[in-house]
C-alpha cells in the first residue's frame, strides 16, 4: 500500500531496531538506514520518504509503498521513474525486515512493483543494482528473470564496491507475467505522476 504516515508510524518500530539493513551493508550512499543513532535513523528515513512524496514532477517520481504481512507493515518496495515519459523505464528498491527474511516475500514484493510498472504505468524496462555481495537481492532479480547488464562502482559508507546492474525489458516480464496480482487507483496513479 501506499506508504502513509500511518503505515509509516506502525513501520517505524523496524526501522528504529536496525531489522531494515543487512551485513555486509547492502545500500549505495547516502542511506538514512545506515545511521547509528535510532532516533536519527527514523527520522532521516521519514524525511526521505516525505521528500520523495513531496518532490513528484513528471521528469521524477519515487512511490514509497509499505509492505503488509498479515496486515502488518514489515518492509518497503519503492518504484523510481526518471524521465519516464521520455524513456519508459523504472528502477526498484525494497528492503524487509530481518525477521522475515528467506520466505519468499522479497520475491513477492519484486513481482508486484513489476506489476504495477508495466501492466499498470506502461513501462517498457525495469532495472535494479546491488552489491555483488549481496545475494538476496542478486537472486531475486535473478529469478523475476532479469538479465545482468554489467557492473558499477560505488560507496557504501564510505568503502567503494562493485554493483551489479539487471536490466529486465517488457517482453522478458510478458512472458513471465502474473495474473494474481490486483492493481488498485492506476487511474489516479497515473494523473498524479503526469503519465501521457
Ligand atoms: C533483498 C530482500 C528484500 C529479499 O527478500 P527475501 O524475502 O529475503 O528474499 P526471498 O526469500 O524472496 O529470496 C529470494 C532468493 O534469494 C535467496 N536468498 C535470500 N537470502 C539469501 C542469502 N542470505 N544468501 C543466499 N541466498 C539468499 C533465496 O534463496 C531465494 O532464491 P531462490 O529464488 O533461488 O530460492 C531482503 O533480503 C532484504 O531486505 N535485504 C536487505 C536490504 C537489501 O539488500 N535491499 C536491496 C538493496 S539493493
Amino acid at each position: 500500500m501506499g506508504a502513509t504516515d500511518d503505515l509509516l508510524g506502525e513501520l517505524q518500530h523496524v526501522v528504529r531496531e536496525g531489522k531494515a539493513t543487512a551485513d555486509p551493508a547492502p545500500y549505495d550512499d547516502p542511506m538514512s538506514l545506515y545511521e547509528e543513532d535510532p532516533n536519527v535513523r527514523v527520522r532521516k528515513w521519514l524525511q526521505g520518504v516525505w521528500r520523495g512524496r513531496g518532490s513528484v514532477t513528471p521528469d521524477f517520481w519515487r512511490l514509497h509503498f509499505v509492505v503488509l504481512v498479515e496486515g502488518q507493515p514489515v518492509g518497503m518496495q519503492d518504484l523510481i521513474g526518471d524521465q519516464f515519459n521520455t524513456f519508459g523505464t523504472v528502477v526498484s528498491f525494497s528492503w524487509l525486515s530481518t525477521d522475515l527474511r528467506r520466505q519468499g516475500i522479497g520475491t513477492e514484493m519484486r513481482h508486484a512493483i513489476l506489476h504495477l510498472a508495466f501492466a499498470g504505468l506502461g513501462a517498457v524496462e525495469a532495472a535494479t543494482e546491488a552489491f555483488l555481495d549481496n545475494p538476496a537481492s542478486n537472486a531475486v532479480s535473478r529469478a523475476a528473470g532479469y538479465h545482468e547488464n554489467g557492473v558499477a562502482w560505488a560507496t557504501r559508507r564510505g568503502e567503494p564496491g562493485l554493483m551489479q546492474r539487471w536490466r529486465l525489458t517488457r517482453d522478458d516480464w510478458i512472458g513471465q507475467q502474473r495474473h494474481d496480482i490486483e492493481l488498485l487507483g492506476i487511474t489516479e496513479c497515473k494523473e498524479t505522476l503526469g503519465l501521457s
